[in-house]
């Protein structure tokens, strides 16, 4: 067994505002937003408690995708005590210093609040984006709802802040420390009564762990497992964080294929990645929004087995493939033979998603590939699908179609192909004609469940229609490109 390197403690230390804080045997289920509250800072606010209004936004110290350190906006209430150790927080009271910050005078300026509620939530993303320079993009504050005021006048805010190079306390800090990067995290082996929490940061500490505690739930950006834990109090008596091991957080680009670490946070892969899969930019354009994707991986999207997660669909037109690791060994396997069953996957007990792999185009130039992926939800972003698309189509020379990959996610116990649809396709000129005569077996080919999002009906037309869909966009130079 590799042994853990900090000696096992039942305390937690990070640093709030600046002030070092050291906790001693939290509860189980405790998450960064309690915390806050039951210490008197409530000006961090509860809306929905599920990472889905942006009230509860604080900012932490992580790295941008240069590796270098960055303010980033994440939901508190997402997120577990544990998942705090060791780094730094800062809430909407740690950010004036004597006089409002120039992001709270905007808001008073323009008069971007009104009940207030959502206000220090707006203000933290405000001000995550104010140090990385992305207040002129809206995405900032996607993630927080407003029930009053209308987005008008907090936009004005952004938009009076973007021109401005900030050289303040708050950019002289981070200019001067490491991030809390993965390997700047520091273990953690933390013992309460009631839970362990292990944050190792070596991949063979993690999969020892894993053999020491076989019932122990992995966690990486709890974005889903937060939610298990505050929402329905599911209790994990033993947990392994995978976000302190650096193995898990890299991309490896070769000619032939781009290996993405299952802990990756989904906001660097938007970075790192931009450009090289357009359908993947697509998804993770609409996927969630800015809080969540700072802290959400891949390897929890997978891991999380759900029939209406985002990427798989993306990825299975991608041709993907997971890499599973165990003290064992590793192995690898296409990601259509990753999922089992509703919820269920290939992933042994021991075993940890450790990577994907997207294989490029083979030989360009001689095939022309089409890629484009589909969110269709109640509301643009920060919602969940009610049914994802993601098509790969590759012509010869003649326009003629080599192969296609059609994938699917809200219309099937998992995320599937429509592979005898597929089937048909390929040999068939890339005409209106072709996608007219296979529409009829995509609707047919999935038969999907009614439930409040939309019923059984309309996801059979969506399959059909958005590949129609993916079809014109595709004859179309106007493709929005993001
Ligand atoms: C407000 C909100 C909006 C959301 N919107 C979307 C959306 O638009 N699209 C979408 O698809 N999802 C969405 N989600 C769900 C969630 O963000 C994603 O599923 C995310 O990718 C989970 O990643 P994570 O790192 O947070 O996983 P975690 O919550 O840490 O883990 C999820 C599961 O995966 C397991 N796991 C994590 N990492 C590994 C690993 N490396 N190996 C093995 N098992 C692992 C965990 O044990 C757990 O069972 C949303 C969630 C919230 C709260
Ligand atoms: S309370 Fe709504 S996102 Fe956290
Ligand atoms: S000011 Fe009231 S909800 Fe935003």
């Amino acid at each position: 067994m590799t042994p853990l390197s900090p000696a096992p403690t039942a305390q937690l230390s990070f640093t709030l505002n600046g002030t070092r804080r050291q906790i001693t045997d939290l509860p189980p289920t405790t998450t960064l937003l309690e915390y806050l509250r039951q210490t008197g800072h409530v000006g961090t606010k509860e809306g929905c408690g599920d990472g889905d209004c942006g009230a509860c936004t604080v900012a932490i110290v992580g790295q941008d995708a240069q590796g270098q350190p960055q303010y980033q906006a994440v939901n508190s209430c997402l997120i577990p005590m544990g998942a705090v150790a060791g780094r730094q927080v800062i809430t909407a009271e740690g950010i004036a210093n004597g006089q409002l910050h120039p992001v709270q005078a905007a808001m008073v300026e323009t008069g971007g609040s009104q009940c207030g509620y959502c206000t220090p939530g707006f203000i933290m993303s405000l001000f995550a984006a104010y140090y990385d320079g992305s207040l002129s993009n809206d995405i900032c504050i996607e993630g927080n709802l407003c029930r009053c005021t209308g987005y008008l006048p907090i936009r004005k805010a952004a938009q009076a802040l973007a021109s401005v190079s900030p050289a303040d306390d708050f950019s002289a800090a981070l200019a001067s420390k490491a991030s809390d990067a993965p390997a700047d995290l520091p273990a953690l082996a933390y013992i309460g009564s009631q839970q362990q929490f292990y944050r190792p940061t070596q991949l063979a500490e993690a999969l020892s762990l894993l053999q020491q505690h076989p019932d122990a739930k992995l966690v990486a950006g709890a974005t889903d497992l937060g939610l298990e834990m505050s929402w329905h109090r599911q209790h994990y008596p033993v947990l392994i964080s995978l976000e302190a091991v650096a193995s898990l957080q890299q991309i490896i680009q070769t000619e032939t294929a781009v290996e993405i670490g299952a802990a990756l946070p989904l906001s660097q892969i938007e970075a790192l990645l931009h450009g090289v899969f357009p359908s993947l930019d697509e998804m993770l354009h609409w996927f969630a929004a800015r809080q969540v994707r700072n802290r959400a991986t891949i390897g929890g999207n997978l891991g999380t087995a759900s029939p209406i997660g985002d990427l798989p669909p993306v990825l299975l037109a991608l041709d993907a493939a997971v890499k599973l690791v165990s003290a064992a060994g590793e192995r690898q396997l296409p990601l259509a033979n990753f999922f089992q069953g509703y919820r269920q996957t290939e992933l042994k007990s021991d075993e940890i998603i450790y990577s994907v792999t997207i294989p490029k185009l083979p030989a360009p130039g001689t095939v022309q590939r089409l890629s484009q992926s589909y969110k269709i939800g109640k509301r643009g972003t920060d919602d969940i699908s009610i049914v994802a698309a993601a098509f790969t189509v590759d012509l010869d020379a003649d326009r003629q179609v080599l192969q296609a990959r059609l994938a699917y996610g809200g219309v099937a116990a998992t995320p599937i192909r429509a592979t005898a649809v597929e089937e048909m396709l390929v040999g068939q000129p890339w005409t209106l004609e072709t996608l007219r005569a296979v529409k009829p077996a995509l609707q047919e080919a999935f038969q999907p469940l009614s439930d409040l999002r939309g019923s059984a009906s309309y996801r059979k037309r969506l399959v059909a229609n958005l590949f129609e869909k993916f079809f014109v966009d595709m004859q179309s130079e106007t493709w929005r490109k993001l």
